[in-house]
C-alpha cells in the first residue's frame, strides 16, 4: 500500500515513517511510503493506482490542507481513482482540519472506503499517537 505525506516541517513525514513500520510489523505485503512535497508527483499518482489501499497523512495550512496534497489528491479525482481503500491522519498546531478536507475529497470519487477511525496529531508525535496510528493500522488492514 501506499502512505503519502504533505509535511512543511518534517512532523507528519516522521508520522508516516513511523506508520509505515507498523503496518509493516502488522503484516501488511509491501509499503511504499513518498513524501508528497518531495517527490515527483506524477510517480506518486503512479503509486496510488498500483495499491488497492493507501493512507494519506497531511498538514493542516491556513485552514486548509497543504497544497502538495491538494494537487495529488487532485490529480487522483481527475484519474478516476476509484474502488480503493484510504485511512486519513492530519496534523495542525491549534485547528487541525486535514482529515475532514481529505475525507470530503474521497467522498467526491467513486467507491473509496475510508477508515472510520482517524488519526489527529498537534504539531509533533506524542506517545498517544502512536496508539491512535496502531488503531487506524487495524482498521485499514482488516477492510
Ligand atoms: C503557513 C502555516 C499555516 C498553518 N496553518 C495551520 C492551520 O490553519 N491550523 C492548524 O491547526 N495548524 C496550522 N499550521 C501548523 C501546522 O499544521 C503544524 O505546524 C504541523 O505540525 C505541521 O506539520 P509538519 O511538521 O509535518 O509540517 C500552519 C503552519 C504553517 C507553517
Amino acid at each position: 500500500m501506499l502512505v503519502a505525506c504533505a509535511s512543511i516541517h518534517g512532523n507528519t513525514a516522521k508520522a508516516a515513517a513511523k506508520l509505515a513500520e507498523i503496518l509493516e510489523a502488522k503484516g501488511a505485503k509491501k509499503v511504499v511510503l513518498t513524501d508528497l512535497a518531495r517527490c515527483d508527483i506524477a510517480e506518486a499518482v503512479e503509486d496510488a493506482f498500483r495499491y488497492d489501499k493507501m493512507v494519506t497523512l497531511c498538514a493542516t495550512y491556513d485552514g486548509g490542507l497543504f497544497p502538495c496534497m491538494e494537487e495529488f489528491l487532485h490529480h487522483l479525482k481527475s484519474k478516476a481513482y476509484q474502488k480503493r481503500k484510504v485511512a486519513l491522519v492530519e496534523n495542525g498546531s491549534w485547528a487541525p482540519m486535514a482529515a475532514k478536507l481529505m475525507r470530503g475529497i474521497f467522498e467526491g470519487m467513486k467507491e473509496i472506503e475510508v477508515c472510520e477511525k482517524t488519526a489527529s496529531i498537534r504539531s509533533a508525535m506524542k506517545a498517544d499517537t502512536v496508539k491512535e496510528l496502531e488503531e487506524l493500522a487495524d482498521e485499514l488492514l482488516a477492510m
